[in-house]
């Protein structure tokens, strides 16, 4: 880490007017996650000291949405009056000694290696920059013949020259402190945009003698900006092209890269094969052998060794230990812990569930609030009645026990070891161990019964023929 006091500065004051949405730019979400989100956690491995982050419309709303924001100043820039108004607006909250990293709110994927290097940039202001096919909109890096950095000019001011000038602001600068602060106040808006650019810094700092460097990155993705719609979906398509090709490098089988989501961090063992339209979400843990199905969601969970996750299924908050089979179409709610070698089958819905090893439930059921033993089978359309209509009530089943299909166990109630549960029961009391327990209405045979039958349909009914 480097040993300067670093700051940093991000802009997030805007709407993103070009998105056209109610929410500030910075919470529109890219991998399932706030812009702003992907920003503060990457700074947060240069463990600066302070993150002041400038804030405008739907300043609520942001704040809202990173409560535990540690070591974020969140500074209020009430007139939107340009890039170099919003630092102004954080500058009197630099400490003197330090180096300010400023970064636009709307380019999320910088990498930390990438604001390492910045970090490092050894200058009075250091600029990143990336070569761009098509420059258009962003403003241009204009040196003089030995090559040194002497202004940015937006693409609103350029002249036919500088327009064709392919290497471009990406946004990210670092500057030292006291020097930034000066050179803001010469800042004026006498531009096509009567706004105070930041990026007239380049050109003050330059005329005043001071060092300007420029660290020119190739990776274009890291730097990429977001204003609209378009540009963020193709963003994240590239974002998430990456997190296949990285889990692919580390040994993962992912049938199609390009069907495949992470919306988060994924921990991955060998051997673990992913069908198309996976998406892992939160913190997800794949052990060895893992195979997951096609268009199975997986969040905050993990999925212990040679363990098969079936198509259509949706696995939230839950620990599914080795060599289970789970799905398909199985959802496993939040609390759901299946031990070993445990079979939920079809159309199967478990909630804050325990299902001890070897337990079956393969086919229509749900299990709420519940802890059952081991190689226990839960019949089909078999039901835990764990909600009173005011609270939620346990369902106990001991070891070894069987629940035949279509049972509605009324909790709170405990099935003993060994029981045995007859098929379409209502079970509302204990049951001991090593039982039957029935509770159905007897079967009534009525000989010559004649089901009734239709009238036959008059022949002449108009349009029948
Ligand atoms: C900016 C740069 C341009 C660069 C491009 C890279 C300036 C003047 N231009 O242009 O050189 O090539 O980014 O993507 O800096 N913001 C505020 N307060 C304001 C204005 C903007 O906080 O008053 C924030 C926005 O929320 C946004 C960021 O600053 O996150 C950039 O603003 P934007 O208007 O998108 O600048 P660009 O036109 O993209
Ligand atoms: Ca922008």
């Amino acid at each position: 880490m480097p040993e300067k006091n670093i700051e940093a500065c991000i802009l997030a004051a805007g709407m993103g007017t070009r998105m056209r949405s109610n929410r500030p730019k910075v919470l529109q979400r890219l991998a399932g996650r706030p812009l702003l989100a992907h920003l503060l956690d990457t700074l947060d491995a240069l463990e600066p000291s302070r993150i002041h982050v400038v804030i405008g419309e739907g300043s609520e709303l942001i704040q809202a949405a990173f409560p535990d924001a540690k070591n974020v100043n969140w500074v209020m820039q009430t007139e939107r009056l340009g890039t170099g108004h919003a630092v102004m607006q954080a500058a009197t909250h630099f400490s003197p000694g330090s180096h300010v990293i400023m970064l636009l709110g709307d380019a999320p994927l910088i990498s930390v290696d990438t604001l390492t290097t910045m970090a490092q940039m050894d200058c009075d202001l250091g600029v990143l920059t990336v070569d761009m096919k098509d420059p258009c909109n962003y403003g241009r890096i204009v040196r003089d013949v030995n090559g040194n950095v002497t202004a940015i000019v937006e693409e609103r001011d350029a002249t036919v020259e500088q327009k064709a000038i392919q290497e471009i602001n990406t946004g990210g600068m670092v500057a030292k402190a006291s020097l930034l602060s000066h050179w803001l106040t010469s800042l004026d808006c006498k531009n096509d945009q009567r706004e105070y650019l930041l990026t007239d810094i380049v050109a003050i700092a330059a005329n005043a003698g001071c060092k300007v460097s420029a660290y020119k990155t190739s990776e274009v993705t890291e730097v990429t900006g977001i204003n609209t719609f378009e540009q963020l979906a193709s963003l994240e398509k590239e974002h998430q092209g990456r997190n296949a090709l990285k889990l692919m490098e580390q040994g993962v089988h992912i049938i199609d890269p390009s069907r495949f989501d992470l919306r988060g961090e994924v921990k991955v063992g060998k051997d673990i094969v992913i069908d198309i339209n996976v998406i892992l979400e939160g913190k997800v843990v794949l052990e060895d052998g893992v195979t997951i199905g096609a268009n199975c969601i997986i969040k905050d969970s993990k999925i212990g060794r040679n363990t098969v996750i079936k198509s259509n299924s949706v696995i939230d908050e839950t620990i599914v230990e080795a060599d289970c089979s789970v799905g398909p179409f199985a959802r496993l709610r939040p609390g759901t812990h299946l031990k070993k070698a445990v079979a939920v089958g079809n159309f199967v819905e478990v909630k804050k569930s325990t299902l001890g090893e070897g337990s079956k439930a393969s086919h229509l059921a749900y299990l709420g609030d519940s802890t059952i033993g081991t190689s226990v089978n839960i019949g089909a359309g078999t039901i835990t009645c764990n909600y009173d209509g005011v609270s939620k009530h346990e369902t106990h089943i001991e070891d070894n026990v069987f629940v035949g299909s279509n049972a509605s166990l009324v909790a709170p109630v405990t099935i003993g070891e060994g029981s045995t549960i007859g098929a379409g029961s209502t079970i509302t009391r204990d049951v001991e161990g090593n039982v039957l327990a029935v509770s159905r209405g007897r079967q009534k045979i009525i000989s010559h019964w004649q089901r009734p039958a239709k009238k036959s349909l008059k022949k002449d009914r108009p349009g029948k023929k």
